[in-house]
């Protein structure tokens, strides 16, 4: 039977790379760094198998999509920041079962779930930069999974379920990320330069932190009541699905656990960001 090991919530942000890359901002995402690599850490203790990340720059309009390929090689470039993040190469194995029996489950649910085994459908950077730091040796798989940016919170969840379910039915040790911002407003162009480490508006970044206190204090409940308005009032990325799915992953409104965060909370180019750990429901037992 499978088991989910560790869920959390991450950041992916391409200033991650620039960080490494460029002497100029070099070790101004040090902070993000840490975190990804001490979650990768605990997920290693914990003998994981299998990354499922809910990618929310794998961006799709609809039906819920898994890269079911076997492998996967590139090198990466990203076409919306190509002077933070370029000439990533990767190679990392897939999980092609894992992800026909999530597709298996959801659809047999009713949800148009796809698991494609096509070549030429490669990574985006949600999965890319967390998995650079996480998975760097590439000892686990890593299966991606899109963000349709037009699902409700409600099949979100639903989805996210399903996730759980087959997890628990295969024999995989998984952990599941959710890769995306919190709030997400994005600076004018004129400011965007300026404002490289800063939230954009003193109300995104004051309801950020009151999400990460009601996060740690286990008050998810009230936090799943405010997720609909914090996705429209704070410019959700992707309308914050990948936040929709982690819960539906953790159990929803039943989830009796609480968030631990890995560093500290950032501002990035305009979106608020952060490295946020749930212990699932059931804990880790590692042979
Ligand atoms: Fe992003």
């Amino acid at each position: 039977m499978g088991e989910i090991v560790l869920a959390a919530k991450i950041t992916h942000v391409p200033s991650i790379w620039l960080s490494e890359h460029s002497k100029k901002f070099k070790g101004i995402r040090q902070n993000a760094i840490d975190g990804l690599v001490e979650i990768g850490r605990r997920a290693h203790d914990r003998k994981v198998d299998t990354y499922v990340i809910f990618d929310i720059h794998w961006v799709v309009n609809q039906g819920f999509h898994l890269n079911a390929n076997a492998e996967h090689d590139g090198t990466f470039t990203s076409h919306e920041l190509p002077h933070f993040l370029n000439g990533m190469d990767y190679h990392f194995r897939g999980d092609p079962e894992l992800a026909e029996k999530i597709a298996e489950l959801g659809n047999a649910r009713n949800l148009r779930v796809m698991a494609h085994r096509v070549p030429g459908l490669g990574f985006e950077y949600g999965t890319l930069i967390p998995m650079h730091h996480m998975n760097a040796a590439g000892s686990a798989r890593v299966l991606s999974i899109a963000g349709n940016q037009f699902a409700s919170i409600e099949e979100g969840r639903q989805f996210g379920e399903v996730v759980a379910d087959a997890i628990r039915e295969s024999d995989r040790r998984v952990a599941v990320l959710a890769s995306g911002s919190m709030s997400h407003q994005f600076w004018p162009n004129h400011l965007s330069a300026a404002g490289i480490n800063e939230v954009n508006t003193e109300f995104n970044r004051q309801v950020d932190l009151r999400v990460l206190e009601l996060w740690q204090t286990g008050r998810i409940k009230e936090f799943l009541a405010m997720l609909p308005d914090y996705r429209d009032r704070c410019f959700g990325e992707g309308g914050m699905i990948d936040t929709a799915h982690l819960f539906g992953v953790l159990g929803w409104d039943t989830y009796e656990g609480s968030g631990e965060i890995i560093g500290e909370y950032f501002g990035s180019s305009g979106t608020g960001q952060v490295n946020v750990v749930f212990e699932p429901s059931e804990p880790s037992t590692p042979k």
